[in-house]
């Protein structure tokens, strides 16, 4: 038992958010066996708030980047305050969102609310934050990597992806393999004995 919760551990470690995305194809029955693990996530009073739209046509991704990178330049430009870019500097993002396109698979979630077919949900952003969680962890325990994106604001999801307003965007994740010449910034993890207190 501890032997695989050490190994489970190990490889969650070697985890990366990527940016850069080769364009090679993944295959459908592996993006929809890690939506189904998400969708296993305990949610409030179960109500199980949450959609995953699957981008693969190149033409809704295109629209995507479109969209997302209008936003994001706003961001950069007026929207974000001096201390936010100044703890994003590290991670070296800018207003280019390259990877929505090249990535072969985008997948967007969204936060169901109470509508003409859905019932209130209880605790949803708790709930969706969980199943995005163990999505992010069956994506690289089958061998693909992804990044948690969030366009700020993000209602325009709603249309490029054809959902009713109850649905509220919750975060974009291009799916795929690293490119060739991907980075990842080289961040730091806190140590055990910071995160966890024993009492
Ligand atoms: C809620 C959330 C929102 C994020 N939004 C973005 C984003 O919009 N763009 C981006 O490049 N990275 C985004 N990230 C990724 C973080 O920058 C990344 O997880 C963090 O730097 C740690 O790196 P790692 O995932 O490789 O461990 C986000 C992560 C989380 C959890």
């Amino acid at each position: 038992m501890t032997a695989d919760a050490r190994a489970f551990a190990d490889r969650m470690a070697r985890r990366r958010s990527v940016r850069d995305f080769a364009t090679d194809p993944v295959p459908a029955e592996v993006v929809e066996a890690a939506v189904r693990a998400a969708s296993t996530a305990p949610s409030g009073a179960n109500v199980q708030p949450w959609r995953f739209v699957v981008l693969t046509d190149p033409e809704h991704k295109r629209r995507l980047r479109e969209a997302a990178e209008a936003e994001e330049r706003e961001f950069y430009a007026r929207r974000a305050s001096q201390q936010w870019l100044d703890a994003l500097a590290p991670i070296g993002t800018d207003w280019h969102k390259p990877f929505l396109t090249e990535a072969p698979v985008v997948i967007v979630v969204f936060e169901v609310h109470q509508g003409p077919n859905s019932p209130k949900p209880y605790y949803p952003k708790e709930s969706v934050g969980i199943a995005v969680g163990l999505l992010i962890a069956a994506l690289h325990h089958a061998g693909l990597v992804t990044l948690t994106h969030t366009p700020s604001p993000m209602r325009f999801l709603n249309e490029v992806c054809g959902r009713p307003p109850e649905e509220r965007p919750y975060v974009v994740m291009p799916v795929g393999f690293p490119a060739r010449d991907a980075r990842v910034p080289d961040l730091r993890r806190k140590p055990l004995e910071e995160v966890m207190i024993r009492r």
